[in-house]
């Protein structure tokens, strides 16, 4: 099969389409034929080693010294199931799934092996296969955080960087769970935000929302411009800031504020849980969340997807997808 390997760190032309075997799915595996995939934040900053302050090492440690253990990138996909191992009962030949993989990724080929007990759940059927293959980096990623941020129906949130996978999906999901949101984004996205069911969306080039006086319950940010320094005073007595992305200074500053403040900060990794894939797709299925799609390159194409990915100025979600014109799945 083909597969884009990702042969060390650097541009996006370190990025070789390459023939690799086909994986054969174990007993208890399903092996997928991959429809769309996506390339994320996750996919740039491993590919390019840009790591938040801090994390160079570990991450080194982690990921691969001078390039990746696992040289095929990409966190999510959907397609449909080809096979499935001896013992794997619950998914069949035909069924049309979508799936996170997550740090184990590898979904920037054409086919993928899960265990049937994995991270893949069935596609909701109003979905297109590149609609769900984005459901998962930003839905999953807003919902965890949420969920350890406590957020409770009638409070007030504020999402930085609401224009990004996480942020659309940060945006949408609050608003579901019943909060009053405001958006931060750039000015050619406060419309998006709106449509989204922001309350109110604030441009970051006219105001700063630090010094606007207006104060939060939760505080979002993906962008790493809204340290607990900078948001403090945009927080609640008993606020809690959501740091989805930071670096280990911010990190290592958490205790401190939970022994001198009411205030909570919280970071780190969010979970990854096949009941979250389960919920978000009853969401979607329900017209209450929408993956935003920015741009669709051809699998062929990949290195393009990511070169547009690094500006970091994508909107939502980049989408891969794989000529499939032989098949008649949608
Ligand atoms: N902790 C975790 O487990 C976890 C999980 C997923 C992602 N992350 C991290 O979270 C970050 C965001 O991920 P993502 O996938 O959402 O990124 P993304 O989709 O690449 O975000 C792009 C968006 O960032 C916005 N942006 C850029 N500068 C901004 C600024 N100064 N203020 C407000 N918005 C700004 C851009 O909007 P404008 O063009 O409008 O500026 C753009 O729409 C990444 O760094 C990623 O590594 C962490």
């Amino acid at each position: 099969m083909k597969a884009i390997v990702c042969t060390k760190y650097g541009s996006p032309d370190v990025l070789k389409l390459t023939e690799v075997a086909k994986p054969i799915p174990k007993d208890n595996e399903i092996l997928i034929k991959i429809h769309a995939t996506t390339v994320t934040s996750a996919d740039w900053r491993l590919r390019s080693f840009e790591m938040p302050q801090g994390f160079g090492l570990i991450s080194r440690l982690v990921f691969g010294i001078n390039k990746l253990r696992q040289p095929i990138l990409g966190t999510e996909l959907a397609g449909e199931v080809e096979s499935v191992g001896k013992n794997a009962t619950k998914f069949k030949a035909g069924d049309r799934v979508f799936a996170f993989c997550g740090a184990t990724m590898g979904c920037h080929a054409e086919y993928k092996c899960l265990p049937e007990d994995g991270p893949v759940v069935l596609k909701p059927a109003n979905l297109s296969y590149e609609e769900a293959a984005a459901l998962s980096f930003g839905g999953t990623t807003a919902l965890d955080f949420f969920r350890r941020g406590n957020l409770q129906q009638g409070e007030k949130v504020l999402v930085n960087g609401a224009s990004g996978a996480v942020g659309t999906a940060a945006v949408q999901l609050a608003k579901y769970f019943g909060a009053q949101v405001t958006a931060v984004c750039s000015s050619a996205n406060l419309e998006l935000v709106k449509s989204l069911g922001a309350d109110r969306a604030i441009d970051y080039t006219q105001e700063d929302f630090t010094k606007n006086g207006e104060t939060y319950d939760i505080i979002v940010d993906t962008v790493g411009t809204a340290p607990f320094s900078r948001s403090k005073g945009s927080l609640k007595e008993t606020g809690r800031l959501l740091l989805v992305l930071c670096g280990l200074p911010e990190i290592l500053q958490i205790p401190w504020v939970s022994v001198t403040s009411d205030k909570k900060v919280i970071a780190g990794p969010a979970a990854e849980r096949v009941e979250d894939l389960r919920f978000i797709a009853k969401l979607a299925e329900a017209g209450e969340f929408k993956p935003i799609i920015d741009r669709c390159y051809p699998f062929e194409e990949i290195a393009e997807a990511h070169r547009y990915v690094d500006t970091g100025r994508k909107k939502g979600n980049v989408v891969i997808t794989f000529d499939r014109s032989s098949d008649t799945a949608q």
